[in-house]
């Protein structure tokens, strides 16, 4: 057998191929990554061929601007005109390399580009809007293939998802349940859970920073509904279970799926069949499909009776979720904790509950098991040097990660001082933790403890007015080498807190408003500026 030491050289590209040092290094570096045992290299001849191209320079400059979270996909994927077919499937996706798909968004777009990934759904935060463009750019990947005949071959698997346990949302593995308790006090408008779970039997560990995956399973009651809804049996057997087991353990059931409504135009006529199909394409007939779960579309096509079988092949896979981890494993070794807000909404006149929050807050049980994964945050971390100060800004559920990065530079004796900005709607009711966080204020671990209560007052406080008001101390924190952190809501939170931030750099940084903003994004090129939002 041919087996190669870790730390053998592989040269697999000649230096007479035209490639600059770097690109030679990373190839062989890559094809040394896909020697099978017996040293052959398990590359089709379309991946070999994209690999290549992408070396040699595929027209991209490497920049993403699209990569913001607070842009619709229209003006991502504006951005992205022009670039290679990769890069706008990266723009597709709803981009904050969440890690929810298991990749951050490069990866997963090449490796659906690569033809390593087939699953277009994973894109949690893009949802359908993110799969159908997907869908439509793989289309223009499939025309290429057949106009370029070295484009064939069969596709292996080139996934950047590691296989190991546990450690990715592909192989989970079971961790138990300990606890809940809820951390809003009465008159709160917020339901907010501190959850607690032993991973000592799944022999996990995790670093600070790191996520964890819950894969959640569907609510009886409303798998049952669904069961009476298409007229079957919950016992028929589906995919080697029950119809029962499969609806609640396999297959999500929010939002509708396209093959829904395309099973549905199959099984239904005239003007039913013309809405089935506008559905299945994007469309929007009666103004109601940003709200059509599975069961409302079984409601609104009431007449139609889809076969058990075809009924779960038209729907989705459940999806895991992931949660900041709020603890520290070198501080409580084989525990983990999180925090998590609850998804509660009404449509119409039914009570819509989300699936792994609610799960989490009243479906599983102390002593439970349920599968879980670590997934792993390769750029939301503790500074290496633990003499560096840290400026963590989480509000609301956005605290998590920084009580953990609070506990690892205790358990470790970290020197670096730690600024903390908290904040949420109220502070009779909404300050978690409060009295850990005080605690730690006493005792010096936290240098500065900023708060920030936006329903108190009769105008809203968030945590960037506070920021804004001790902006000169944060410039000193700041030009003193301090890391930047931000925790907890993408879509308005995140970016009204990075602007205040370039406000401040300005302001005390003696900057013009530009210089702000590329000193800020010099500090996110450098690892100083981090963010885990979602
Ligand atoms: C890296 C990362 C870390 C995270 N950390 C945390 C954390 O520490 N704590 C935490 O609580 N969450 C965290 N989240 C979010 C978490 O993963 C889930 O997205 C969240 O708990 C909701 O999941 P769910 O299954 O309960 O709801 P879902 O079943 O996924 O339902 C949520 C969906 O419901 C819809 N929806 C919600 N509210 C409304 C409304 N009012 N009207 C109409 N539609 C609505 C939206 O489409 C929304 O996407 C994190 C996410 C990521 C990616
Ligand atoms: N992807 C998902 O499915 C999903 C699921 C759950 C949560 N989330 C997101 O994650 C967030 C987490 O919820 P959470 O419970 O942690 O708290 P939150 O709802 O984000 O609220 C925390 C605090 O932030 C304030 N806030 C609101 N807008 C802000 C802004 N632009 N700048 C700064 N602060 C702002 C809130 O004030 P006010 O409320 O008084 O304005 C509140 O005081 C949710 O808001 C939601 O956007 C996403």
């Amino acid at each position: 057998m041919n087996q190669i030491a870790p730390t053998a050289k592989i040269e697999i590209i000649p230096p007479s191929a035209p490639f600059s040092e770097a690109q030679r290094s990373w190839l062989n570096g890559f094809f040394a990554g896909l020697l099978t045992t017996d040293g052959a290299v398990a590359l089709s001849a379309e991946q070999g061929a994209a690999m290549l191209q992408r070396a040699a320079g595929d027209g991209d400059d490497g920049a993403a601007p699209w990569h913001d979270q607070t842009l619709p996909i229209a003006e991502r994927m504006k951005l992205a005109e022009g670039r290679p077919l990769r890069r706008r499937m990266m723009a597709a996706m709803a981009q904050q390399d969440c890690g929810q798909c298991g990749y951050n968004c490069s990866d997963y777009s090449d490796a659906i580009a690569d033809r390593g990934e087939a699953r277009l759904n994973l894109c949690v935060p893009g949802g359908k809007e993110t799969a159908r463009m997907l869908k439509s750019l793989y289309e223009e990947l499939d025309k290429a293939a057949k106009e370029t005949p070295a484009a064939g071959g069969s596709a292996v698997a080139l996934s950047a998802i590691t296989t190991e346990p546990g450690r990715s949302r592909d192989n989970p593995v079971e961790a138990t349940f300990v606890s809940r308790h809820r951390l809003n006090k009465p008159g709160s408008e917020k339901e907010t859970w501190h959850i607690e779970f032993d991973l000592s039997t799944a022999g996990l560990d995790y670093v600070v920073g790191d996520s964890f995956g819950i894969v959640a399973k569907n609510d009886l009651g409303l798998v049952d509904q669904i069961i009476a809804l298409i007229g079957a049996s919950h016992t028929i057997q589906v995919r080697n279970k029950t119809l029962r087991e499969v609806l609640i353990e396999d297959v999500s059931l929010s939002p509708a799926p396209d093959s829904l409504f395309e099973l549905f135009s199959y099984l239904t006529g005239g003007k039913q069949r013309e809405r089935a199909r506008a559905l299945a394409q994007g469309g929007d007939p009666d103004g109601d499909a940003a709200t059509l779960d599975v069961m409302a579309v079984l409601q609104k096509f009431s007449n139609v009776r889809p076969h058990p079988e075809s009924f779960v092949e038209a729907l989705e896979p459940l999806q895991p979720r992931l949660y900041s981890i709020f603890s520290s494993h070198t501080a409580t070794p084989g525990k983990l904790s999180l925090t998590v807000d609850c998804v509660r909404y009404v449509v119409g006149k039914r009570k819509r509950l989300g699936l792994a929050s609610i799960f989490l807050a009243e479906r599983i049980n102390p002593g439970d098991g349920l599968k879980v994964y670590v997934q792993h945050s390769s750029g939301f971390a503790l500074p290496q040097d633990p003499r560096t100060p840290i400026v963590m800004i989480g509000p609301g559920t956005g605290i998590a990660p920084f009580r953990a990065f609070l506990l690892e530079r205790r358990a470790t004796g970290a020197p670096g001082k730690n600024w903390l900005f908290f904040g949420h709607q109220r502070s009779d009711c909404d300050f978690f933790y409060k009295d850990e966080l005080n605690a730690m204020k006493t005792s010096g671990l936290l240098t500065r403890l900023s708060l920030a209560w936006s329903r108190d007052g009769v105008k809203k406080f968030y945590v960037q007015d506070r920021m804004r008001e001790v902006g000169r101390e944060l410039w000193t924190w700041i030009a003193d080498g301090a890391h930047i952190y931000i925790c907890g809501d993408a879509k308005r939170m995140a970016k009204d807190v990075e602007a205040a931030l370039v406000d401040i750099v300005a302001q005390h940084g003696a900057r013009s408003t530009a210089e702000a903003i590329s000193f800020v994004a010099d500090l996110k090129k450098k690892g100083r500026f981090q963010q885990d939002v979602y």
